[in-house]
């Protein structure tokens, strides 16, 4: 295991992140009494107040119980709902392997920030993948290298490996390489053999994993990469309570890494980022009891995906494949024209009149490296895939 035992986190840690002193929040001393340090508002949250006159202009404001204690800052570091997700993933050894961000947007907003300098350094995706990760890096005067996946014949959407090894040791700017599994929009986790390949190659930046959508995999493919955080400290995992917890409102993003580039990350994020609100909804989620529900409905979409969306679509004029591994809570379907031509112009056209016209919205991917001709569709509730299926045979059936 060559780059993980020699892998030095300071040396991708950009130089003023590593020297930075970060603020120290009211919160990190003390959490208990009468708390008048963090210049917040003893009242609770006004709106609440029951507020009379007392005569002479002046008011007798009544505080009312604030059980979610709003008027307060809140944890700075969500410890609980840590705690919570140790419970979800028991191969991460403790709280200090998880980071919590406002969405693993802002995770990996943050990852590319305390590591590569801009205008100097990059980062290395394999299209077609996440848009945010390119965003993200162009924000940030981030350069881009592409090693794109494997996009043809039995390892669709699998690692070019060699490619990317290759790429990332020849390459001393490199500071992360981004891995997708599963991926979007290709839908399709990523081989062990591949990822540990990379993990154990000389390449000396941090590999991350974006799991958004690993809920979804079914237990024959494989499992999360979380169960590697602990062996490999150049892994850090991404995954969200956005998609299998359905909770993409309360804007919670999960890393999990090592204690060092836990800390590192902790340091650079604004101190109180997560919301009181966002905090109890996720502990709540995370609970024995949230996790089994999530885990039923996390079946329940696989189970339509694979036994109504995917044959449905299969047999619909005009669709040529699902292409892919359909590891996540979406397919990608690729259309022909009635010579059997891979046609952007179909999926465009059926994109737009479906989304124009039915009230019906999915994502047309077909300008992606890979993924020409194709539309992406998340798959819905029992309902909505039934209306996708009947409304789209309906339009495929008056294309020539
Ligand atoms: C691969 C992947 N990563 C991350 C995200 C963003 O997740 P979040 O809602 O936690 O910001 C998405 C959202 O679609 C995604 O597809």
């Amino acid at each position: 295991m060559p780059a993980a035992s020699s892998f030095d986190i300071k040396r991708i840690i950009r130089p003023n992140i590593l020297k930075l002193e970060p603020y120290r929040c009211a919160r990190d001393d003390y959490s208990e009494g009468i708390l008048l340090d963090a210049n917040e508002n003893s009242y609770g949250p006004v709106h609440q107040a029951r507020i009379t006159q007392s005569g002479a202009g002046s008011s007798l404001i009544e505080a009312q119980p604030d059980s979610q204690q709003l008027h307060r800052y809140p944890d700075p570091m969500g410890l609980r709902v840590k705690q919570r997700i140790l419970q979800l993933r028991p191969s991460i050894p403790s709280v200090n392997n998880v980071f919590l961000g406002v969405g693993s947007d802002e995770v990996i907003d943050l990852l590319v920030r305390i590591t590569c300098q801009p205008g100097r350094d990059s980062i290395l995706v394999t299209p077609p993948t996440y848009g945010m990760y390119k965003v993200v890096a162009s924000i940030n005067d981030v350069g881009i290298v592409k090693v794109p996946l494997i996009v043809e014949g039995d390892d669709i959407f699998q690692l070019d490996v060699d490619a990317v090894i290759q790429s990332a040791c020849s390459d001393e700017t490199i500071k992360i390489i981004w891995l997708c599994s599963p991926g979007n929009p290709t839908g399709t986790r990523l081989n062990e053999a591949d990822v540990r390949r990379v993990l154990e190659s000389d390449y000396r930046g941090l590999v991350v994993v974006d799991e958004a959508y690993v809920d979804f995999v079914r237990a024959d493919r494989g499992e999360s990469y979380a169960k590697l955080v602990a062996e490999y400290p150049n892994l850090f995992v991404m995954q969200t309570m956005s998609k299998s917890f359905g909770l993409a409102g309360i804007r919670l993003g999960i890393g999990m890494g090592s204690p060092e580039l836990v800390q590192y990350l902790n340091n650079t994020k604004a101190p109180y980022s997560l919301s009181t609100l966002a905090l109890d909804v996720a502990k709540e989620a995370l609970s024995p009891e949230g996790i089994a529900k999530m885990r039923q409905v996390a079946a329940s979409l696989c189970q339509q995906r694979d036994e109504f969306l995917i044959p449905e679509l299969r047999s619909l004029p005009h669709v040529a494949a699902i292409i892919g591994g359909n590891d996540a809570n979406f397919v990608l379907c690729r259309f022909v024209d009635s010579n059997g031509r891979v046609s952007n112009e179909i999926a465009k056209g059926l994109y737009t009149e479906m989304a124009e016209n039915r009230g019906l919205v999915v994502r047309y991917r077909g300008g992606d490296y890979g993924c020409e001709g194709c539309l992406r569709i998340t798959v819905g509730t029992v309902e909505e895939n039934r209306v996708v299926i009947d409304t789209m045979r309906t339009l495929l059936a008056a294309i020539p």
